[in-house]
């Protein structure tokens, strides 16, 4: 199937349906009216977002809706107010809730009891231009201005078919677990490459550093004075300049993986257009325990894996947690003789879990390497401290000890995390008194998260 007849049919599922956008704009209406009626006459109240710019994927998106107050306010009463006036408007007779969430700057998520779409209310300031700046949000409505201004209907559906594309692999949103292309990226990817066929040949060729000047379409060149200096000053080798600001780079929070992962599927898609490709893998996760057994003998290495309860609090924070804690755990299993071959996290409803593909080893004896004789003092301390070594020798002018280690398994390590101060745990994750979980001990719940994780990180079509 030719890509262009692939899109017609993709576009029949994903595009919203009439139905669905007039219940949208009637929502998007009736939220504004009790809006209106909570909020001084100096702030003004914009809908933006894919809904504002008709760039939404069917089924899977809010109603962002902003609350704009004069510059001059400052910025913690800016949030506070906001945040007083979206609580007011909800309903809780008529089964309406909200949330406050945390992204960036603080936004109120307002739910309306019928599993239909929900509405996210956020502060900011009016602007004029980015020179007037104040908080983060304050870009969108000019995000609305420049994609309604530069982007015609036949792309802002190759936007929809991109963003499900992206979803499709789970490399959509710039969430911490995801770190993958916004919404507002996807729009600018559109606008610069002019269609999805654009970007899937750019990326299918990607090459980094990439540097692009969105507002007048420029690749600049990385080896140029410039485009050095942009890439210092972003720290970053993937650079879309944000059309309305300069001084932003939309794409900062895009990993490596996932601009890797979208040149993988590019080139997949470029060799197969097909709805196969488009709409990514499939897999169940009943009988996790199962599959993570059945990997684990095939492979014939130990699982081990630790799980928490974490605190009620954004999900970005638990999760950049969770990153922290297995990279630092790895490390300390490699510098003992334990070295992952993968290690994974996952989260949800408050319950976290990572873990630690290793091989089946033991570790009799390890090498310490000491100081030069020619340091003073310090060859005595060094064998102070190796009382119980097996034997020193001299490597060089280097005292050097065959020592006892301090764990023999992986599971002698592990097991005294919650003693052992080399290795804090952070602040939002709660081990519980049994929270250590190696191969068949793994229960359902836990094994699901971490199949869904190992299914999630694996790449496929190669
Ligand atoms: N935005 C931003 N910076 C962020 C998050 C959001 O500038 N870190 C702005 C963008 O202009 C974005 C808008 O806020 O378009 C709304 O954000 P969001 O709902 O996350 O994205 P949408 O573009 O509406 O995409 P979706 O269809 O997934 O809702
Ligand atoms: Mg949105």
């Amino acid at each position: 199937m030719g890509l262009e007849s692939l899109k017609a049919r993709i576009l029949r599922s994903i595009k919203p349906t009439d139905e669905e956008i007039r219940f949208a704009t009637y929502r998007a209406n009736e939220i504004i009216a009790r809006l209106k009626a909570a909020t001084p006459r100096n702030v003004e109240i914009v809908t933006a977002g894919s809904v504002a710019r008709g760039t939404q994927v069917r089924g899977s998106y809010d109603i962002d809706i902003f609350l704009l107050f004069p510059r001059s306010q400052d910025e913690r009463r800016m949030e506070a107010e906001g945040l007083a006036i979206a609580k007011k408007i909800v309903n809780k007779r008529r089964g309406e809730s909200f949330a406050i969430k945390y992204a960036e700057h603080p936004y109120v998520k307002v739910s309306f009891g019928d599993d239909k779409i929900s509405a996210d209310i956020v502060p900011a300031f009016k602007i004029k231009d980015a020179t007037e700046i104040g908080s983060a949000v304050d870009r969108t409505p000019l995000h609305n201005e420049f994609v309604n201004k530069n982007l015609n209907g036949r792309q802002k559906d190759d936007v929809r078919i991109l963003k499900a594309f992206l979803k499709n692999h789970e490399v959509y949103g710039a969430e911490a677990k995801v770190r993958g292309f916004s919404g507002y990226l996807c729009e600018l990817l559109i606008f610069n490459y002019g269609s999805f066929e654009g970007v899937i040949n750019a990326f299918s060729k990607m090459r980094l550093p990439l540097i692009v000047n969105v507002g007048n379409k420029l690749c600049i060149d990385p080896k140029s004075a410039e485009g050095v200096a942009l890439e210092k000053q972003f720290k970053s080798d993937f650079v879309f300049l944000d059309p309305t600001d300069i001084n932003r780079n939309v794409a900062a929070s895009v990993s490596q993986r996932s601009i890797a992962k979208l040149a993988l599927l590019s080139k997949s898609m470029l060799k197969k257009a097909d709805m196969k490709t488009f709409s990514g893998p499939k897999y169940s996760t009943t009988m996790s325990r199962d599959r993570i057994l059945a990997l684990q003998k095939a492979m014939n290495i130990d699982i081990y894996l630790l799980a928490f309860k974490s605190d009620d609090i954004a999900d970005d924070i638990v999760w950049e947690q969770l990153v922290k804690f297995r990279n630092r755990l790895g490390d300390l299993l490699a510098k003992n003789g334990f070295s992952p071959l993968q290690s994974f996290q996952n989260a949800g409803n408050g319950t976290c879990i990572v873990a630690f593909l290793i091989n089946k080893s033991e570790t009799g004896s390890v090498l310490l390497r000491g100081p030069s004789v020619f340091m003073g003092d310090a060859v005595n301390a060094f064998s102070g401290a190796h009382k119980a070594s097996f034997a020193l020798f001299l490597e060089n002018d280097r005292v050097v000890s065959l020592d006892k280690p301090r764990y023999s398994n992986a599971h002698e390590l592990l097991s005294g995390l919650k003693r052992n101060n080399n290795v804090t745990i952070p602040s939002h994750l709660k081990p519980a008194s049994s929270f250590l979980f190696v191969n068949s001990e793994i229960p359902e719940s836990y094994a699901k998260l971490l199949y869904e994780a190992f299914e999630s990180a694996r790449i496929r079509n190669l």
